[in-house]
């Protein structure tokens, strides 16, 4: 196992999973983690991840400099290095100019980390700092024209340090530098498997759960139809599933997730049909948070009355994902204060009595699609976009009524299928329609019309925290918007929404 110190970096959760990639277990654990407990954890190797901070500023989050010495080979990422070199004896400076972007890297030491990268490579520099002057102790492997240390290595310690970003994908050859570090430097056997994973993860849930019934909410996203085909495995026919029709789902939406369900499963199903019970909620609410307090009580207060008719239930599944875990400061040794960025409507409150099984707590969101695929789970659930938790709700704008989810649920469906149709489903993160409050004037034949507009939304994200809109063809976007305004009655306008993610979110309510 490899472990990540997180210095608050936007990049310490892909460090993890290029490290994973590589085939070698690795958690997030926090900066400050003394170097005692670190000694008693005896991970193979440790990154330090780089950081907003600059490591001279009052407050800078530092590591226990003691680490150095544990003889645990130890690769400091940007403000990692900056770190690392400041604590054996080196000098870190504001850079003459800050450097965002590609650079041209010239690799002068071809060994260890460099062992058959180019002597040329492109790498993604990051930075406001430098390493400006190293101690006789460390010698250089690398350089940019702005950068003279852009890799350094300790002469007598294992510690090595990269002031570019061999994660991210800009840079050509960092996967190389990252298998080198950890195959050469760390020694790991490159051995861990999602397979084992599945296996392992099995094993473990049929100890735990003995003969006691397992309830598992499913939602038609990846995560819980990977929860319940994990559990279906386990446990079998000790496996409950509950569907919650809110009414608010898409097109045909339901009758896919039982279809999909009974053709993989042989669990027991339930499926409560509350759209009524939703809309009655909803009936003249307006305000987006006040949509999402109801629809979640109503949720929690349907899936509660039919748990509760479940005879023996002991257990509740959830889809959990490290990223979660990791963000609600839930990580043993992992990063405490880190801000709770997830939504929760949608999720299930803790007190329900039940007691939590969460087979995917130590997964990123790309592993779990992958556990998916060798579940034997179809193509069209492990690759499905997300959808939230408050469904269609919080994308028809103001007031939510039976109407305007069926127009919208039309026009959704032509956004879907086109995108598919093109071959740009995965291309694309998120896809949707969104129903405005918004009537135009429009003409259709000799008559003049007044109707409402539709807003698609489509997005390329990672991490669903930052997003830019997707740039798709032109001509798709024209037969989205001929066949919605042609096909949808009560539509006579399409436009395409062209925010990212920040200052917009990807959701419009
Ligand atoms: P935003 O709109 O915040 O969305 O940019 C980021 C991601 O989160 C999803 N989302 C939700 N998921 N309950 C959920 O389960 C919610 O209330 C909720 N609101 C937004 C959104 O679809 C996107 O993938």
């Amino acid at each position: 196992r490899v472990l990540v110190l997180d210095f608050g970096s936007q990049y310490a959760q892909l460090i993890a999973r290029r490290v994973r990639e590589a085939h070698v277990y690795c958690e997030i654990v926090r900066h400050d983690i003394t170097a005692a407990r670190l000694k008693e954890l005896a991970p193979a190797g440790i990154i330090l991840s780089g950081g907003p901070s600059s490591v001279y500023a009052e407050n800078a989050p530092q590591c226990d400099p003691e680490l150095f010495k544990l003889g645990i080979p130890v690769l400091g990422i940007c403000y990692g290095m900056q770190l690392a070199c400041q604590a054996l004896g080196g000098e870190v400076q504001n850079a003459s100019s800050r450097e965002y972007g590609r650079a041209h890297c010239e690799v002068t030491d071809p060994t260890d980390l460099f062992d058959g990268v180019q002597t040329q490579t492109e790498v993604w520099m990051s930075h406001g700092d430098q390493v400006a002057a190293i101690a006789e102790d460390w010698e250089p492997l690398a350089k940019t024209s702005t950068c003279p240390f852009a890799a350094v290595r300790h002469k007598k310690l294992p510690v090595f340090g990269l002031q570019f970003h061999p994660e991210v994908t800009h840079t050509v050859e960092g996967k190389q530098v990252l298998t080198n570090f950890l195959q050469k430097v760390c020694k790991t056997s490159g051995l861990w498997r999602l397979a084992d994973f599945a296996d392992e993860t099995i094993r473990q849930v049929r100890e735990r759960v003995g003969d006691d019934r397992v309830i598992c909410g499913l939602s038609g996203g990846v995560d819980s139809a990977v929860v319940a085909a994990l559990l279906a495995r386990a446990i079998g026919t000790q496996l409950s599933c509950i569907l919650v029709d809110n009414g608010l789902l898409r097109k045909d939406e339901e009758r896919a997730i039982v279809d999909e369900f009974t053709n993989h499963f042989k669990a027991d199903l339930h499926v409560v049909k509350a759209e009524d019970l939703f809309l009655e909620q909803l009936a003249g609410v307006v305000d987006p948070q006040e949509k999402r307090r109801r629809i979640g009580k109503t949720f929690i207060d349907c899936f509660k009355a039919e748990a509760d008719k479940i005879e023996g239930a002991k257990y509740l599944a959830q889809g959990t994902l490290y990223p979660d875990v990791i963000e609600s400061g839930a990580a043993k040794d992992g990063p405490a204060d880190t801000i709770k960025l997830h939504h929760n409507v949608g999720g299930l409150p803790e007190e329900l009595g039940f007691e939590l099984v969460e087979p995917l707590r130590d997964l990123f969101k790309d592993e779990v699609r992958q556990l998916g695929l060798q579940l034997d789970l179809p193509e069209e659930i492990v690759w499905r976009h997300p959808f939230p938790g408050p469904g269609l709700a919080v994308r028809c704008l103001g007031e939510v009524t039976k109407e305007k989810l069926a127009v919208l649920r039309e026009a959704d469906a032509i956004v879907v299928g086109e995108i598919k149709a093109a071959g740009l489903y995965r291309a694309t993160s998120q896809a949707f329609a969104v129903l405005l409050p918004v009537q135009s004037v429009g003409v259709m034949g000799d008559s003049r019309t007044y109707d409402n507009t539709v807003a698609v939304r489509c997005v390329n994200t990672d991490d669903f925290m930052t997003a830019d809109w997707s740039h798709l063809p032109h001509d798709l976007l024209a037969r989205i918007s001929t066949r919605i305004i042609n096909e949808v009655k009560g539509v006579n306008r399409v436009v395409y929404d062209i925010s990212s993610k920040p200052p917009a979110t990807i959701e419009w309510e």
